[in-house]
């Protein structure tokens, strides 16, 4: 099968020596987030605001008009959000972090309880800032291993404190972006009607779920039934535009009544903008719903699944022990030493190797394949470079710098000597 589209515009990758990735690593605390992007050649920290824009994208971003409120981008967007996703209002917000932000803060109370699958980093820190507690249930149920445990939630409930939010994040970040299955979106629907608690789907990679299920359970049904049949469930349904949505910013809450529509409209306009932009110029705002359009096309998720397949399976014909079944969106390394440091120093050699980076998540080398950006000779070598690294000694770090929050983005380390591995 051959990518849904061909290439208009293209960038220069760039190149460095040696010396220079010696320098920036030291300088960095060998943490790839710290490396200036003009200095990484592949670039699969990931998936996130990093894909490819259409023509139609840009052209619409171009014809958008910048007012201030009653945006024409905004009606278009509206209509297309609620054909997608079912839901009858809906709110634009400049990303995801703003929606988990906007609507924990108007519908939790310090003490509250919320359960999840696995909370993504900014969605446990939003949870945990408002003085909240957040839970993850995480079931294993190969091929769904995205899945909550809805009995362990149900266990839950019957404790002292009831979960007021059980976020369903689709598809699960960890591992890679590991699917949801129907049934279980539809137990644990029941078990939350049941305790009153509130169904939050976390849809930022809601199509690459979609496409899972179908895949997984043989369905003969499209992706956006799949989608729509999947959010009927939820009571309130947030997203990052910037994953599966095709935007390189942008993302939306969706809520079913007009009462809690309008209370997250007035924090909506408190932090972030009139609610008609969400933060968002008008022309950001056209390329998120033109993207969201597009994200429904199965041959594009084919396309993107494929590519991060054929990754892992390189990966694994030269010796590398990968997470499986791959996910939708990164290829996930298994540790061969099981410590944090190890990950970064795997990371921080392959870029030395070849100005490669790659992404430090929970322990664990993540390499994140962003849409219709690289093409499967960029991965082939990616996958040639990170096995030769992988059987190599690793440089010996130490920690320096151990932040308060968000260990994996802001830890620091110091090279020490050669180890074995
Ligand atoms: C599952 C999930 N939820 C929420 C977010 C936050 O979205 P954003 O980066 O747009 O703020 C991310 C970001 O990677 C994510 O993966």
């Amino acid at each position: 099968m051959y990518e849904p589209y061909r290439i208009k515009v293209v960038e220069p990758l760039l190149h460095t020596t040696r010396r220079q990735r010696k320098r920036i690593l030291k300088r960095v605390g060998y943490n790839p987030f710290g490396i200036p992007a003009e200095f990484v050649t592949i670039d699969l920290i990931s998936d996130s605001g990093t894909g490819a824009m259409t023509s139609s994208q840009w052209a619409a971003m171009f014809q958008a008009r910048e007012d201030f409120a009653g945006q024409t981008s905004h009606e278009d967007f509206v209509t297309k959000a609620r054909s997608i996703t079912g839901f009858p209002h809906v709110l634009p917000v400049h990303q995801g972090r703003a929606a988990e932000n906007i609507l924990f803060k108007t519908l939790l109370e310090p003490g509250d309880t919320v359960a999840a699958n696995t909370h993504f980093e900014t969605t446990r820190g939003n949870i945990e800032s408002i003085g909240c507690r957040a839970i993850d249930l995480p079931s294993d149920e190969p091929p769904f291993l995205g899945n909550v445990d809805v009995g362990a939630f149900e266990k839950l409930n019957r404790g002292r404190s009831k979960v007021k939010i059980l976020v369903m994040t689709l598809t699960n970040n960890i591992k890679g972006g590991q699917p949801v299955s129907m049934e279980n979106i539809d137990d644990a629907k029941i078990a939350a009607r049941r305790s009153g608690t509130l169904l939050v789907f976390d849809a930022s990679r809601f199509t690459d779920n979609a496409y899972l299920i179908k895949e997984y359970t043989k369905s003969r049904n499209s992706i956006g039934q799949i989608c729509r049949r999947m959010f009927r469930a939820a009571d309130i349904l947030y997203l990052s535009s910037k994953k599966t949505g095709l935007s390189n910013i942008g993302g939306l809450i969706c809520v079913r009544t007009k009462d809690l529509y309008d209370r997250l409209s007035q924090e909506i306009i408190r932090q972030e903008a009139y609610p008609t932009s969400g933060g968002l110029a008008a022309r950001d705002v056209a390329a998120m719903a033109t993207g969201l359009v597009d994200s429904m096309e199965e041959d594009l998720l084919r396309a993107h699944i494929g590519q991060v397949r054929s990754l892992a399976y390189a990966l694994k014909q030269n010796g590398v022990e990968v997470f499986e079944p791959v996910g939708g969106h990164a290829v996930v390394i298994v540790q061969k030493a099981p410590d944090r440091h190890a990950a970064f120093a795997l990371a921080a050699a392959i870029y030395l190797e070849s100005g490669i980076r790659v992404g430090v998540f929970d322990d664990t080398v993540r390499l994140a394949v962003p849409r219709r950006v690289y093409t499967d000779k960029h991965l082939a070598y990616t996958a040639q470079t990170v096995s030769r690294v992988y059987h190599k000694d690793l440089p010996h770090l130490r920690l320096v710098h151990k932040p308060s929050e968000f260990y994996n983005f802001f830890a620091r380390f110091t090279e020490i000597a050669q180890r074995k591995v």
